[in-house]
């Protein structure tokens, strides 16, 4: 596994297929069991061995003491050429606060750039407010829906039948 620049003296690399148990492990922590047993089976199917795959070089993940504190999982549009995606990202909630996320996302923003993406998308769950503000402080707009939650703009039915979304862009 290579060894990439540290974010914020952590050390970070791509993750591996023996990070996906590690990482499902801290979810429902992390998460603080946002949405309940439900909103915890979505996560969980949200991070298929799959991601950790073939979707490592375009992934970063953060240690301290080999523990994972945060991760971000995403990649580069194999059918939008100008765009690459935000997945999942994560940090752990004892480091929250010292600018981790967002270094995480600079590092995925200049690795999207240097493979000459302009767009980075995301999405949200609606009752995910921290999301939301951690997004629009990263840059992102909410892109305008025909459905509204507590004032913000959402995309209804967007991940099936009753998975509202918010979805989020960013011109890099
Ligand atoms: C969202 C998350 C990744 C942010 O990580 P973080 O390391 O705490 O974020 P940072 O410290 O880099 O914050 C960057 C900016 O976003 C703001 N921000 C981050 N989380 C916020 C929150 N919950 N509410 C309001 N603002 C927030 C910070 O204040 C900061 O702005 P500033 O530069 O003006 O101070 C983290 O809270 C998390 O893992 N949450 C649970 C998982 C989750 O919801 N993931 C996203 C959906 S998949």
């Amino acid at each position: 596994m290579s060894t990439l620049p540290p974010l914020l003296g952590h050390p970070v690399r791509h993750p591996g297929p023996d990070d996906h148990l590690p990482v499902l492990a801290v979810l429902d922590e992390w998460w603080g069991g946002l949405g309940g047993e439900e909103g915890s089976r979505q996560r969980a199917l949200l991070l298929p061995k799959l991601m950790f795959q073939h979707f490592t070089g375009s992934s970063f993940l953060v240690t301290a003491d080999e523990r994972i504190v945060a991760f971000l999982i995403g990649f580069l549009s194999p059918s939008r050429p100008a765009e690459s995606y935000i997945h999942f990202v994560g940090v752990d909630p004892a480091e929250r606060g010292r600018g981790l996320g967002a270094a995480l996302y600079e590092r995925f923003f200049a690795y999207s750039r240097a493979h000459g993406r302009s767009v980075v998308r995301a999405i949200t769950s609606p009752v995910n407010k921290g999301s939301h503000a951690f997004h629009t402080r990263m840059g992102f707009v909410t892109e305008p829906g025909p459905k509204e939650f507590e004032g913000l703009p959402v995309q209804p039915d967007y991940d099936g039948p009753g998975l509202d979304r918010l979805s989020f862009r960013k011109d890099l």
